[in-house]
């Protein structure tokens, strides 16, 4: 990785799907990312296939170097992660990418939450002192982040929710790096307007990539 960068430093815990993604587009938009896993020899070996903007770390070393922190797993896990990595944590800008969904029993998915709750809210309000939670990046499925990035001849849109004016210029920098124009829908109380089922997210009423245009349009029809 170029240790002079002058990059916003992000650092992408959880190799999934969703992990992966972000991870091949940020390289591919020729931002550095710090990758870490629970499994060192899995997120080498992920590393070696990113190339030399990509660094693999241990969770700790990860949370300690990076000012943002993509934990990249699973909603029921994230209040564990957040209590485990507390003091690592602390002041740090946390991006929520979950969706709190899970398996219907009949090949669909279902919510696990209220259907009138969002991770964002929930999770907003157990992060660790001083740290601001974003939510971004979970309003398309690991395919279409993918596939979609750096779209021509326009690029399609990334969502966003956040609280706090002072972070949004880093994600924004990191959603502009992976290929996408990102798009501020309001606060964390906007969450579950872009969260799976809801009206901005592929998997809800939206149900596409969208251009600038087409999402000034849908953000606006509530
Ligand atoms: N896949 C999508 O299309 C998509 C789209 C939008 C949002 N999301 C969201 O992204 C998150 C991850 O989904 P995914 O599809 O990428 O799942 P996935 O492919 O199953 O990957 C989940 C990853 O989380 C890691 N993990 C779980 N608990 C952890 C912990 N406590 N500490 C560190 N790592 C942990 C797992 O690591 P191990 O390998 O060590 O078990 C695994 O690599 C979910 O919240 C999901 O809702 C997914």
């Amino acid at each position: 990785m170029n240790t002079e960068s002058t990059k916003t430093k992000v650092a992408i815990i959880g190799l999934g799907k969703i992990g992966k993604a972000i991870a091949a587009n940020l390289t591919k938009g020729n931002h550095p990312v710090i990758l870490a896993s629970r499994d060192s020899e899995k997120t080498k070996a992920i590393v070696g296939q990113l190339g030399n903007l990509a660094k693999a770390c241990e969770i700790t070393e990860a949370l300690q170097i990076a000012d943002v922190i993509i934990p990249a797993i699973y909603f029921n896990a994230l209040k564990e992660f957040f209590n485990t990595y507390s003091t690592e944590l602390e002041g740090k800008i946390i991006v929520d990418v979950s969706n709190p969904i899970a398996p219907d029993g009949n090949g669909g998915f279902k919510k696990i939450i209220g259907q009138n709750e969002s991770a964002g809210e929930i999770l907003s309000k157990f992060i660790p002192p001083k740290a601001v939670l974003i939510k971004a990046f979970g309003t398309l499925g690991a395919g279409s982040l993918l596939n979609a990035s750096f779209s021509e001849p326009e690029r399609k849109v990334l969502f966003y929710a956040s609280d706090s004016i002072n972070s949004n210029k880093k994600i924004e920098e990191l959603l502009t790096d992976s290929g996408f124009s990102p798009f501020n829908i309001g606060g964390i109380d906007q969450s579950i307007r872009i969260e799976v089922f809801g009206d901005l997210h592929e998997f809800g009423a939206l149900g596409k990539t969208v251009t600038m245009a087409e999402a000034e349009k849908s953000a606006h029809q509530l």
